[in-house]
């Protein structure tokens, strides 16, 4: 069943009823200030980093889910409710949740009142602003009292939710007109405080959360909403708010709009006090009056609109397949924005406090992202390669305020480097900015280390071809791009984190996963270094390519697919000789792509994952999966079988298999694929399902889970860039290239012509695809021989193509 509906012309997902199965989130802001809100308008704000810097507290395990956020409630007689249901969660006559790009907006009616409360992180703004419409639809004179609050968070979520013996003494608040500043720690060390403030006089206001609750109450019956009143609280240490009240009447039709603002303001070391012990607010008016009225709050909509719509222009499709449009031209690179911006750090199942941004998970999202910012694609990509070693090996991790690799993780993941050539390669293909490659790159941000960006690559390969195990295959190290697969783990004691331990350093556990992307990624580190002349270097390391494609097929082959690995004891991992985990999917994805074996192996590598792996939500990670833990195998044993990395759909990787199909020309496969988990697709089972039908998650139980079909971990996932990827290049193929745009699209058969808008190194391409007899490409009106469109300095190309 559904519970809401896609309005594509406003690029929004319309929800119509307050009880999703899980919170509907979507996120607000684009560079600093960021907030996630839900469905009922829960969620929380934080600048940049979500550890560090959090502004308003949420409560992760918290029974109810989801409470606190933005706390609306409108009083109108002896009825209190709020426009986005919670917190008041009185029923409304009328609720509608639209969550939009970059904005989500609640329309609440009740007793002949309609609200509607607008949320927004304005372009360029630190700050999220609320604009709260209220107009009388009936025929009597309505006097209500209106409250607006947010909850504090003492900066560090962490420290926030464990060091109370010290918290509990140090929240601080100012109150000056409308706006209530919240300054924790500003009085040492902080240069920074967070204000919330509304464009209308208050009738009045509390700061001190127990005082505004009341004894044994939470944010669904305040006491001081109970009995419409604010007793004007002054937080001093426990937990301080702001809760805004302010009392209006409405004659019948008449409309008021109320502004409120949540802000972030940094000040100069030198700047911090107006007044001894008073903070110094000047920016903070800044914000404020730049947000005064209806008129600035609309202008900055308007801007935030266009700011979407320009960035999506420069990829669209339109075909026969409404969800699939819906999918490629707004949601799916949405997603991948919101990837760009939060990597895997704050969503409802990424608490924000934990592991920062990842090496790997940063290359591939880039993938999804580099046609709509190359610029900052640009910056990511020397961020990224800055905390790779000297021998090529690299952080796993590394924290985006210092940007300094995560010690605590270290290294040893031997997949890592070689995605540093993958997204360096795409970002050629994309932009022809070979100069990339000469930016001179720390190692390790060590300063005086800086190489070109180039010798980091070089370093990548090295270090791939330099570790390598008994069967020539590459040494899999703590874990390759499946974290779960432990071969030199051996842990036993519980607690212990599966990606740091290694208590037995066999040297000789392998990854033909590892073998495969070698095989794809060598070959395009050596069609990138020919490119700029070094053709001895292209031909040495296409011979490694051949020598790695030559061990795959001799000691990666398992009969009927490739296998996975090899343990710490030369045993296969991945084979029809093990009794459980007999085959996995990576390794096909991935081997069938680098077109390892020809069509004959792909073939017989993807139907026996079809066969086996495949379910009604697409393809399984493996199966059969573990029923007991195995220490030589590590955390993918762990886990139920039908979960997480033992057995569900991990939908990261089923793209992988879809470009497979794509490679082997069957288009009806790989859109079949496609459709199994796309979540627009699925959208009718949300019961089932359970997360956003509007962004991918994670994971979706396997059959042999107990919740089989169900997803979770949504939005921070490569599975964003990766389907992005996979429609785009693979069903669409449209293929940004060295010396043109290719167009060679791998449709399912009762797809007839489709229209594709594409901008590429300053061109458009408009370009159209048709099935006929005479089979071919034309490019304004004249014929072109193959698949490749090419570059023009010319604004805009017409480009035909017949299959
Ligand atoms: C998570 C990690 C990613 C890893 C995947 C498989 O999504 O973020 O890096 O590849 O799990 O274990
Ligand atoms: C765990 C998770 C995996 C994730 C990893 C991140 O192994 O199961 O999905 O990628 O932690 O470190």
């Amino acid at each position: 069943m559904k519970y809401g509906f896609f309005d594509d012309q406003a690029r929004e997902y319309v929800i119509t009823r307050p009880d999703t199965p899980l919170p509907w989130i979507n996120y607000l802001g684009n560079e600093g200030f960021f907030s996630l809100v839900s469905n009922t308008g829960g969620g929380y704000s934080f600048y940049k980093d979500a550890k560090l810097q959090r502004i308003t507290r949420f409560r992760y395990n918290n029974v109810p889910v989801d409470e606190g956020g933005r706390l609306f409630y409108i009083c109108d007689g002896d009825t209190v409710w709020s426009p986005a249901f919670r917190p008041a969660m009185t029923p409304l006559d009328h609720y509608r949740c639209r969550h939009g790009l970059g904005y989500s907006v609640f329309e609440g009616r009740k007793n002949g009142v309609r609200a509607e409360l607008t949320v927004t992180v304005p372009l360029h703004t630190d700050m999220e602003v609320q604009k709260l419409v209220l107009q009388n639809d009936s025929s009597e004179t309505k006097a209500l009292n209106v409250y607006g609050c947010v909850e504090w968070c003492l900066w560090n979520a962490v420290d926030d939710a464990q060091n109370f013996q010290r918290n509990f003494n140090i929240g601080e608040v100012e109150i000056e007109g409308s706006t209530v500043y919240h300054k924790t720690e500003y009085r040492e060390r902080r240069d920074h405080y967070a204000f919330y403030s509304v464009n209308a006089p208050l009738s009045g206001m509390d700061t001190d959360r127990d005082a505004f609750l009341g004894q044994f109450r939470g944010f669904s019956s305040p006491k001081a909403v109970e009995e419409r009143t604010s007793y004007g609280s002054v937080a001093s240490g426990w937990a301080p708010v702001a809760s805004l009240r302010i009392d209006l009447t409405l004659a019948p039709g008449e409309r008021k709009v109320l502004i409120f603002r949540l802000g972030y303001v940094k000040n100069p070391a030198d700047q911090k006090f107006a007044a001894p012990g008073i903070i110094n607010k000047k920016r903070a008016y800044e914000l404020i009056s730049a947000f005064e009225t209806e008129e600035q709050f609309d202008a900055a909509m308007a801007e935030l609109k266009d700011y979407w719509a320009s960035l999506l222009s420069r990829f669209t499709v339109k075909s026969s397949e409404e969800k699939l449009d819906r999918m490629v031209n707004i949601w799916n690179q949405y997603q991948c924005m919101v990837t760009f911006n939060m990597s895997r750090s704050a969503s409802y199942y990424e608490s924000g406090t934990g592991r920062g941004m990842g090496f790997r998970d940063s290359c591939q999202d880039l993938l999804g992202f580099v046609h709509l910012i190359p610029e900052r694609a640009r910056e990511r990509i020397i961020d990224i390669a800055s905390i790779q070693f000297e021998d090529g090996s690299t952080y796993h991790q590394y924290q985006p305020l210092t940007k300094r690799g995560n010690a605590d993780i270290g290294s040893g993941f031997n997949d890592d480097p070689l995605w540093l050539v993958a997204c360096t390669a795409a970002y050629v293909r994309e932009t022809g900015d070979f100069t990339i490659l000469d930016v001179p790159t720390p190692f390790n941000n060590v300063p005086g280390s800086e190489k070109p960006l180039l010798t980091h690559l070089r370093r990548s390969i090295q270090y791939t071809l330099s570790h390598r195990g008994p069967h020539r295959l590459p040494l899999i190290g703590r874990a390759d791009w499946n974290d779960c697969l432990n071969l030199n783990c051996f842990s036993n004691e519980p607690g212990e984190s599966f990606q740091t331990v290694s208590n037995f350093e066999s040297g000789k556990a392998e990854s033909v996963f590892i073998a495969g992307m070698f095989v794809k990624y060598g070959r395009e580190y050596a069609e990138l270094v020919r490119r700029i002349g070094l053709s001895d270097e292209a031909d040495e390391v296409l011979r490694a390519v051949d020598d790695m494609e030559d061990a795959v097929l001799r000691n990666g082959w398992d009969g009927e697919w490739f296998l996975r690995a090899y343990d710490a004891f030369e045993r296969p991992v991945g084979s029809h000789l093990n009794e459980e985990g007999q085959i996995y999917i990576e390794p096909q994805g991935f081997c069938v792509m680098a077109g390892i074996g020809g069509e004959e192996y792909g073939r017989k590598a993807l139907s026996s994952t079809e066969a086996r792996l495949g379910n009604d939500y697409g393809i399984e990670i493996l199966t059969p999966c573990y029923t007991e833990y195995h220490d030589y195998l590590g955390e993918v044993s762990s886990y139920p079988p039908g979960y997480k990395e033992n057995g569900s759909v991990f939908c990261h990787n089923n793209p992988w298999v879809l470009l497979a199909y794509c490679r082997l020309k069957d288009g009806n496969a790989a859109f079949d694929l496609y459709t199994r988990n796309a979540p627009a697709y699925i959208e009718d089972k949300s019961e089932i399902h359970r997360t956003e039908p509007y962004c991918y998650s994670q994971t979706i139980a396997g059959r042999s889970a107990k919740n089989y079909g169900e997803a979770k971990n949504s939005w921070l996932t490569g599975t964003a860039a990766w389907t992005f990827v996979a429609a785009s290049q693979g069903i669409l193929g449209i293929r940004p290239d060295y010396d043109g745009l290719i167009v060679d699209p791998c449709l399912p058969d009762h797809m007839d012509q489709l229209t594709v808008t594409r901008l590429f190194r300053g061109t458009r391409y408009e370009i159209t695809v048709k099935r006929g007899p005479d089979k071919g490409m034309r490019t304004d009106g004249k014929p072109v021989a193959g698949h490749i469109v090419p570059l023009t300095d010319k604004e805009t190309v017409k480009v035909e193509v017949t299959i």
